[in-house]
């Protein structure tokens, strides 16, 4: 078996780099909100900007670079909604890169528990940093906060790092990555069947994903979901309009061999009004150790995680299984999210010369 050296990929990789004048970047960002922003080149941009990331992460010399490249920058991670990995990955992705971070986790320990609005809190924070990274139960609430800083002298951009049941967008480019990356030896999305299984009328994750579907050739989407969470006539009129290929079902078996990847996300029990989870058979809507052999042998199976039951970690450690891995690509696609928006590549791309 042959091991890869870091030190050799990353010498190889920078001779890549030297070439470079730098990569074009033909698509500014300024607030980072929704995936109807992304179009396909911009995606396939900031797949690369990624892989450029994370390899030169991997020598002490290129580390070096990238915490020099934004030192002069703040984040504050505003995260009033529950979050492990989001969280984890944006606060490691701006050490990475030199930045300092301040965060408001809970808002019962900010002045909002004395009636401060979220505007004036907002505001408050762009007074003392260069992004606000936000999530929140609410659906649109990045968006009105982009929206006043777009009346105020000093703007800073908005990420959304997932808003109520509505979006999430980053998740998505860290999942197009992923997905990529792990059908790459088969020419990437472009062709494939895609499966996406679980609460997808309040999993924010599928709906962002499905989103950014329109910027693939001949894809298949197949929805497997319980009849009452199926996925919401906004994300199907949005394929149609697209004449993305969509189908779906509530029968997993039917249609397993057939995938060539499967996104499972968790059912949404926190978004219950009347304990409408408590009816599921869960059963039906998960992957277990049995699946494996009627997949096919390449198919990848992602997951947002955190999971529930719907996702056995008896199949951890099969080759197919992807979300580990999808988790790490997180924090380095935030990080070539941070060095977009603060159009840090020319600098990148010189530092790793
Ligand atoms: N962590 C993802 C989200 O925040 C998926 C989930 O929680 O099920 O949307
Ligand atoms: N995937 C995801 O958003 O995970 P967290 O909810 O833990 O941030």
């Amino acid at each position: 078996m042959t091991t890869t050296n870091p030190n050799d990929e990353w010498e190889h990789r920078r001779q890549e780099l030297r070439l470079k004048t730098p990569p074009e970047q033909t698509h500014r960002l300024f607030h980072l909100l929704h995936p109807k922003q992304f179009n396909r080149s911009f995606l396939d941009q900031m797949c690369e900007l990624t892989t450029d990331i994370r390899t030169l992460a991997k020598s002490p010399a290129g580390l070096a670079s990238l915490q020099r490249l934004l030192h002069h920058r703040r984040a504050m991670l505003y995260f009033t909604q529950p979050s492990t990995r989001t969280f984890l990955s944006f606060n490691n992705a701006c050490h990475i890169l030199g930045m300092r971070t301040s965060e408001i986790r809970d808002s019962s320990t900010s002045s909002e528990v004395k009636g401060e609005t979220m505007e004036d809190s907002i505001r408050t924070f762009s007074s003392y940093v260069d992004v606000i990274v936000m999530r929140n139960w609410q659906k649109g609430l990045a968006e009105k906060a982009a929206a006043l800083m777009d009346t105020i002298s000093r703007p800073i951009p908005i990420i959304n790092a997932g808003s109520g049941k509505d979006q999430h967008p980053t998740q998505a480019l860290l999942d197009i990555y992923t997905l990529e990356r792990s059908l790459a030896h088969r020419g990437g999305i472009d062709g494939k069947v895609i499966g996406m299984m679980g609460d997808l009328a309040r999993g924010r994750t599928v709906r962002s994903l499905a989103y950014l579907m329109k910027n693939y050739r001949d894809v298949h989407l197949v929805f497997i979901s319980p009849s009452s969470f199926a996925i919401g006539d906004d994300i199907v009129a949005h394929l149609d309009e697209h004449h993305i290929r969509h189908t779906s079902t509530t029968k997993l078996n039917q249609v397993l061999g057939d995938l060539d990847a499967i996104y499972l996300t968790r059912i949404q029990a926190e978004h219950d009004v009347a304990d409408e989870s408590k009816d599921i058979d869960l059963d039906q809507f998960s992957i277990r150790k049995q699946h494996l052999t009627r997949m096919k042998e390449d198919a990848v199976i992602m997951h947002p995680l955190p999971r529930g039951s719907e996702l056995s970690p008896e199949i951890d450690n099969d080759p197919r299984a992807k979300y580990w891995r999808q988790e790490r690509n997180g924090m380095w696609m935030r990080a070539a999210v941070l060095t977009r928006i603060f159009g840090a590549e020319p600098t990148l791309y010189e530092l790793a010369k």
